[in-house]
């Protein structure tokens, strides 16, 4: 969380800096700033609490032209340390204002930091962690007159996780950054050199970027960039072309980017499953583990946070079924803290979208202090959760900017699968044959997906009837009971309403007392022929809470004829095989939440209190 931009060019900076972080505020929002090196000896600094559009509108008042530089950074916020208001939003600077420092994540021993600087009669003036980085390198300079040597030693004094961009008044052609588990690229253009956090930033401008290592110190000139280690020693790099444009960012004519987003499932999925089934086998992206050590796992975990967690639960049922493994999947906050075991058999697959949720991040480190063996599911190409694993699945589901997940749990849903079959593959727990009737099935799924988009309307129609609603509950069973915890969290954290998901067969030991008369209630129910025995249990779940006043909201497959007495509302779903009926279950529940948020006059991509991507514990 925290989205940083820094430039240095022929450009306006502060134009440059704040088209960045629009791109980037879908990773804090608390509040935003920037910086411009305006002359020698000369730092213009604005910051301001909340949206970006509130730096804007400040920026307007005092007038942009005491910002004209071409070398700048900002910064937007997801608070960690202090409140969110002015005081606390970045750049941070030293007291003679010489020094203009942003961060991203957090600085553990800050407060023994500060304590030394207060000692020194140093006054800080706000609660964050970051300041004590501007006032750190601001002595270092005044000893060294070497900007990037002042950043390294500062940051061998650091601990914790931190992508920092600095300037000092007296380097006005230079931006110094560094980073340690906290993500950080560099865009190369002609004549100009861009610092992100994300690609996304600086995209309109070039596609050429540079990814840094743990602990690297990049300082970017409009000629180039120049990497080091903590150390000084130069670090080879590794250059990359990004292969999506920026019109993959921008919403495409939705309102919200939520809406494109849902609307992208079907190729999301295509683009994750494309590739990975060559010549009858299953392959990953990255293999840095033999097929040895994958025909030895015997058993394997599943960690990951949110939506990614539902999606873990959702391929738990085929890598069981597949494999004959044991498959436990584990919110990544509570993993390491109960003292799971593992050893170098165990697999452990870490779900992530960003790839640098610290819990889930941390949950892989001591997997592998352990020794047990980690394959990463992850969007972010090059983000830390993939660096630090043995094996690699990529969801090429493109950048998702909606705060809340859609298509990148479809695409992770479809991804566990693929690593299920790898492991049946490796097992030899499935013929080829099978293998490949498998993948087809999963191969077909994005056209089913498209159908169920082709459908939707209803569904729109129904979330602004349910707007006034008090609570909703969410039903399922077996796959379904993922689906239901998925459709249940979309609705909190967009449409801030109380919603539950429960496993049907639950509903008797306690949940039933909640229903009342018009509560609404969605069901997700099982295929009535593939799952003949489960789709009898829940037709009398319904019928229990339907005589007890609930408003049944049922997502069925089509011709369903049985379920149809019961429901008040019925959502036809494709026949599809059991296995992979969250695929198409899992959109109209998307888009229901995001109805109801509308209706109720949120903003759905940037709900409430939350971040993309949570980078503290
Ligand atoms: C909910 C949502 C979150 C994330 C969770 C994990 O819509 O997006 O629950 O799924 O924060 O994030 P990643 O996948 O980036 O590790």
């Amino acid at each position: 969380m925290c989205g940083i931009v820094g430039y240095v060019g022929h450009r306006q900076a502060l134009d440059v800096v704040v088209d960045g972080l629009r791109r980037l505020e879908y990773r804090g929002y608390d509040s935003a700033g920037v910086a411009v090196l305006t002359g020698p000896g000369q730092l213009a600094v604005e910051r301001k609490a909340g949206r970006l559009a509130n730096l804007e509108t400040r920026l307007d008042e005092v007038g942009r032209d005491g910002f004209t530089g071409t070398a700048g950074m900002g910064h937007t916020r997801w608070a960690t340390h202090g409140p969110p208001v002015d005081r606390n939003a970045h750049p941070h600077r030293d007291a003679a204002n010489r020094v203009a420092v942003v961060h991203n994540g957090i600085i553990e021993n800050f407060a023994a930091l500060r304590a030394e600087l207060e000692a020194d009669g140093v006054e800080l003036s706000s609660d964050t962690d970051t300041e004590t980085v501007a006032h750190l390198l601001a002595r270092e300079y005044d000893a060294t007159h070497d900007l990037p040597a002042s950043m390294r030693t500062v940051c061998c004094r650091l601990t914790g996780a931190f992508t920092l961009v600095a300037t000092h008044v007296d380097e006005p052609d230079l931006i110094v950054a560094a980073r340690r588990s906290s993500p950080l690229v560099v865009g190369v253009g002609d004549g100009e050199t861009f610092l992100a956090s994300d690609v996304a930033a600086f995209i309109e401008h070039t596609r050429d970027a540079v990814e840094l290592g743990q602990d690297q110190v990049v300082t970017i000139t409009r000629d180039g960039y120049h990497v080091t280690d903590l150390h000084g020693e130069d670090v080879e790099t590794r250059p990359f072309h990004v292969d999506w444009d920026l019109s993959a960012a921008e919403k495409g004519g939705h309102e919200y980017f939520m809406l494109k987003e849902i609307e992208e499932q079907p190729e999301a999925l295509a683009d994750t499953l494309r590739g990975h089934f060559v010549d009858g086998r299953v392959i990953l992206d990255e293999q840095r583990m033999t097929d040895q050590d994958l025909r030895d796992v015997d058993k394997v975990f599943v960690v990951a946070c949110g939506t990614a967690y539902h999606s873990g639960l959702v391929a738990k049922y085929a890598i069981e079924h597949w494999t004959r493994l044991p498959v436990e999947v584990e919110l990544a906050s509570e993993f390491r803290y109960r003292d799971p075991v593992l050893d170098r058999d165990t697999l452990v697959v870490a779900v992530s979208q960003s790839g640098e949720t610290a819990d889930t991040l941390e949950a892989v480190r001591h997997a592998r202090e352990q020794k047990a063996r980690v394959l990463a599911v992850c969007n972010t190409n090059g983000a830390q959760i993939p660096r630090e694993s043995d094996a690699v699945l990529y969801t090429h589901a493109g950048p998702e900017v909606g705060v809340a997940s859609t298509k990148t749990f479809l695409a992770q849903i479809a991804a566990n699968l693929m690593v299920g079959l790898a492991l049946a593959q490796a097992r030899g727990t499935k013929y080829a044959d099978e293998i490949a009737r498998e993948f087809n099935e999963l191969a077909a799924m994005p056209e089913a997906v498209r159908k169920v988009l082709g459908t939707i309307e209803r569904v729109r129609d129904l979330g602004r009837s349910l707007a006034d609603a008090k609570a909703v509950l969410f039903l399922g069973r077996h796959v379904g009971y993922p689906v239901a915890l998925e459709g249940a969290l979309k609705l909190k954290e967009l449409a801030y309403m109380h919603a539950e998901g429960f496993a049907a067969g639950e509903l008797k030991h306690g949940p039933i007392a909640l229903i009342e008369e018009g509560l609404p209630v969605v069901i997700v129910m099982p295929s009535p022929k593939g799952r003949a025995v489960l789709h009898a249990k829940m037709v009398s779940n319904i019928s229990e809470i339907q005589a007890r006043g609930a408003h049944t909201i049922v997502l069925a497959e089509e011709g369903d004829e049985a379920v149809r007495p019961f429901a008040d509302e019925l959502i036809e779903l494709p026949a599809v095989p059991t296995l992979l009926q969250p695929l198409v279950a899992t959109v109209p529940l998307q888009v229901l939440s995001a109805e109801i948020a509308r209706a109720r006059g949120y903003d759905v991509d940037k709900p409430r209190n939350l971040a993309k991507s949570v980078t503290v514990e």
